[in-house]
């Protein structure tokens, strides 16, 4: 898919998942959020860009770790996504984050003006990985911290079929190179190329609990990438697709309705050269 169109579908995806995703995905994703914030180690004080922040639950995390002295920078594609942190951060007394809309592959930020750049989820989004790795590098200062985490492999996320589903009824890939960030060492590679040392990669097994079909259906249909392709099916469609990717993952119902869905996460650090 053209690079422009990617970022369209991605930009204005999610604006349409907005409203579901923050409740939809906050426990989900959290022991991805943890391991990421263990492996990027911050400090009070520090100044920070998040590039892809969605609605803020890595950025709430990372405000408390630099504590009122330090300063978040938090980015994302989305003016829907912004709009939601922006409207959290309104009704909590935090004034050390500010928020802007930007590409993650091209941050308007000047070189070496953070401590730390971070990305939650947002690497296999984007139609040019190693330009929003870069960008993160080209922003931190010597001995900065560059950290993000992607989904792992399709083959150990239940929830992947929605992909092939989708796109059966649509023109082109919703996300095209989903999975390619997860594969063992694509981080690693990634971080080396944008001239990062130290970079240390961990792989995450998790169980991804859905209290419902309903919740399950919100979570990964509504509250994600392919949100915007969704909106556009008619009633018959759009059951037709419901009942293949409850199908898909019937394997994983529990007798109480609720569903166990396997899904990996990796997670990488490095650290910019002091040179
Ligand atoms: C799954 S959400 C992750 C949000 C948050 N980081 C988290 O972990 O909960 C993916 C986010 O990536 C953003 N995104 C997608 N493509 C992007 C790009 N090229 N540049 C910046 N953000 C992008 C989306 O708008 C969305 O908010």
């Amino acid at each position: 898919m053209d690079a422009r169109l990617q970022l369209r579908v991605q930009r204005y995806g999610w604006d349409v998942a907005a409203s579901h995703y923050h409740a939809a995905w906050e426990d989900q994703l959290r022991p991805a959020h943890d391991q990421l914030l263990k492996m990027a180690d911050l400090e009070k004080g520090q100044r920070v860009i998040e590039t892809a922040c969605g609605s803020g639950l890595v950025t709430l995390r990372l405000s408390e770790a630099v504590a009122d002295t330090g300063h978040i920078l938090a980015t994302d594609l989305s003016q829907g996504m912004i709009n939601d942190l922006q409207s959290r951060l309104d009704a909590c007394d935090v004034t050390h984050i500010e928020v802007a809309r930007m590409a993650a592959e091209k941050l308007d930020v000047q070189d070496q003006s953070f401590d730390a750049a971070i990305c939650a989820l947002g690497l296999m989004y984007t139609p040019d990985p190693a330009a929003a790795v870069t960008a993160m590098s080209r922003v931190v200062i010597p001995g900065g911290t560059v950290a993000a985490t992607v989904w792992g492999e399709r083959r150990n996320c239940g929830w992947a079929d929605v992909f092939p589903i989708v796109d059966a009824r649509v023109a082109s890939e919703v996300c095209p190179m989903f999975f390619g960030t997860g594969a063992p060492n694509a981080l690693t590679r990634l971080f080396a190329d944008a001239g990062l040392i130290d970079i240390e990669e961990h792989r995450q097994f998790e169980t991804l609990v859905f209290k419902s079909e309903a919740d399950v259906v919100e979570s990964v249909l509504l509250g994600g990438p392919v949100a915007l392709a969704v909106k556009r099916f008619d009633a018959d469609v759009w059951s037709e697709v419901c009942q293949e990717f409850l199908a898909s993952i019937k394997d994983c119902k529990r007798t109480d309705g609720s569903y166990a869905i396997p899904g990996e996460f990796v997670t990488a650090r490095g650290t910019r050269s002091p040179n």
